[in-house]
């Protein structure tokens, strides 16, 4: 299932390519042709992702924290959606409901896509708080010296130099934590394919095609290695 993703956003990426550099319209219509079969053939065995998906909501109700069981939840509601949504655009797609709206549903279905990464990205975010805070409070000699140097400086030097401390602990903290540190890449990377089909921030397919091949490589990887993966 995530090899046809990576191989569809491999062909919209060589699509895209062979376009710039002016390759035969009908070399570029079969690719185009390939990316679409790509795209129904991930699509056809995706009808249990929904069930998934709510399983897993069900499971994130019993978090004890409630930033965690907030996020994932509802990220995962979405997710419910969204794979709702995109199968009943397939079923539109296939002929099997005539008359389908099916602008309309792609939409809904990016939608409810974007919703539930903006939502895995604030968990990342709190996570990244979360162990920023503990990595502070373990070099508490340090910290307060830093503290005695800002209280003499000037103020914008005071600023510059908080920034680069909030800065190496990030590097630390995402370096010490690589599942963390894939989670925050791959959904960055995934953000870019909603906010293109919903034309919120235009980038070109090139692009969108480069994006969906990073996160689907990545998720190859935390199926490899299981330890890479964000928990819960
Ligand atoms: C968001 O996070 C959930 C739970 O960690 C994960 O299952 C899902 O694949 C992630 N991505 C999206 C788009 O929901």
């Amino acid at each position: 299932l995530l090899s046809f993703r990576a191989a569809q956003y491999a062909c919209t990426l060589l699509g895209y390519t062979l376009q710039k550099n002016g390759a035969s319209a009908d070399f570029l219509a079969r690719i185009k042709q390939l990316e679409a079969h790509m795209s129904l053939g991930r699509k056809l065995f995706r009808l249990g992702n929904s069930a998934d998906a709510l399983e897993s909501a069900k499971r994130a109700i019993h978090l004890s924290d409630v930033v965690l069981r907030f996020c994932i939840t509802v990220s995962n509601l979405n997710r419910a959606m969204y794979f709702a949504c995109d199968n009943i655009l397939w079923a539109g797609k296939s002929g099997l409901i005539p008359h389908m709206d099916q602008e309309k549903w792609s939409q809904r279905s990016f939608r409810y896509y974007l919703f539930a990464l903006i939502l895995n990205l604030s968990r990342d975010a709190y996570e990244i708080r979360l162990l920023m805070e503990r990595e502070a409070c373990g070099k508490r000699p340090k910290g307060s010296e830093t503290r005695h140097a800002l209280r003499e400086d000037g103020s914008l030097q005071q600023l510059l130099l908080m920034l680069k401390v909030k800065l190496h602990l990030l590097v630390h903290v995402l370096r010490s934590n690589p599942p963390l540190l894939v989670d925050v890449v791959k959904n960055a990377c995934d953000l870019f394919i909603p906010l293109d089909k919903l034309g919120l921030h235009k980038t070109n397919p090139g692009f969108v095609g480069l994006c969906g091949l990073t996160s689907s490589v990545l998720s190859i990887l935390t199926i490899v290695h299981p330890w890479l993966k964000l928990k819960p």
